[in-house]
């Protein structure tokens, strides 16, 4: 079935903070998760997701993001010349991947400020949000499951993930009740970064959305909250709270994720994916039993 959306816009201004220095002359959404910067991970979703016209919104250090979706002629003559098919494809593949375009944030203001700035692009549609810095495992279609969701309901959709109550102060959490659909909740309040106390419950917003264009007009009127910022999920907040807007639907991904804006987590990413990986798990694997076996507790 074609999909009704066809833009995804890639927030990728934020500041990196928690990986400095490396982040201090390169956004983070450019770190590598093995051999791709996480970033074209994200974009090879979007477009698996049928969505290939993609909106990247960037801070200082743009063009280190730029540049990886640009062609580099001189690279690919030598690859050429060199008869080395299988690294030019690999040069290559970024560059061919999506109809990419580009806006400045300027000051990061919060999510929901970088969201605002694709208003111009995305004009009166609904659009898919996919954060940079989390990735969705390649064998996972949460994205297209939301696309089905928000087509169905006409409402905003966002995804879920069931996380441990002790770590829900570190996402936006959901208010949720039942629908008749296993893997679709309606959500009917949001509380960014809670206390496990004053949670609503553990199911923890991720970074993939399918909004409406109405959370453009929400926005414009979203003061800053934690943090000083323009929280995405305080405007998200209003339109579960609103009658007219279709509400909001939590879809509850199962699968695999990583979040590369996470220390831990990002060296986690690299090791799960290189183990699975057919040209370097079969190296890596045993070598992590007898490593993991040395170093002890
Ligand atoms: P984060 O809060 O995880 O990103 O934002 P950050 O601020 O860069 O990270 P730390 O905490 O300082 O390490 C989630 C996503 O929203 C984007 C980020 O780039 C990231 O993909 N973002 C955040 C923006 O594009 N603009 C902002 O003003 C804030």
């Amino acid at each position: 079935m074609p999909s009704h959306i066809t833009k995804a816009v890639i927030p990728a201004a934020g500041l990196g903070t928690r990986f400095l220095p490396a982040t201090k002359a390169m956004p983070k959404e450019m770190l590598p998760v093995v051999d791709k910067p996480a970033i074209q991970y994200v974009v090879e979703e979007a477009v698996s997701a049928g969505l290939r016209d993609v909106l990247m919104v960037t801070g200082r250090n743009k063009n280190a993001l730029e540049n990886h979706f640009d062609r580099v002629a001189e690279l690919e003559a030598t690859l050429e010349a060199k008869g080395d098919l299988a690294k030019l494809q690999r040069v290559t593949e970024s560059t061919d991947l999506a109809d990419i375009h580009y806006v400045r944030q300027g000051d990061p203001k919060g999510l929901g400020h970088a969201v605002l700035r694709a208003r111009m692009h995305v004009g009166d549609e609904p659009f898919a949000v996919l954060l940079g810095d989390d990735l969705i495992d390649s064998r996972d279609t949460l994205l297209s499951r939301m696309i089905e969701v928000q087509g169905q309901r006409n409402a905003t959709v966002v995804a879920l993930l069931e996380v441990d109550p002790a770590q829900i102060h570190l996402y936006g959490a959901a208010a949720i009740e039942a629908t008749e659909e296993d893997d679709v909740v309606r959500i009917t309040g949001l509380v960014e970064k809670p206390s496990p106390e004053s949670a609503p419950s553990n199911y923890a917003v991720i970074g993939r959305y399918v909004l409406r264009p109405e959370v453009f007009d929400v926005l414009e009127n979203t003061a800053p909250g934690k943090g000083g910022e323009i929280q995405l999920t305080d405007a998200l907040q209003h339109l579960a709270a609103s009658e007219t807007d279709g509400g909001v639907y939590g879809v509850v991904f199962r699968g695999r994720r990583y979040d590369t804006g996470d220390k831990i987590d990002y060296i986690k990413a690299i090791v799960q994916l290189a183990c699975e990986r057919g040209d370097l798990g079969e190296e890596l694997r045993p070598w992590l039993r007898d490593f993991v076996a040395t170093v002890g507790d």
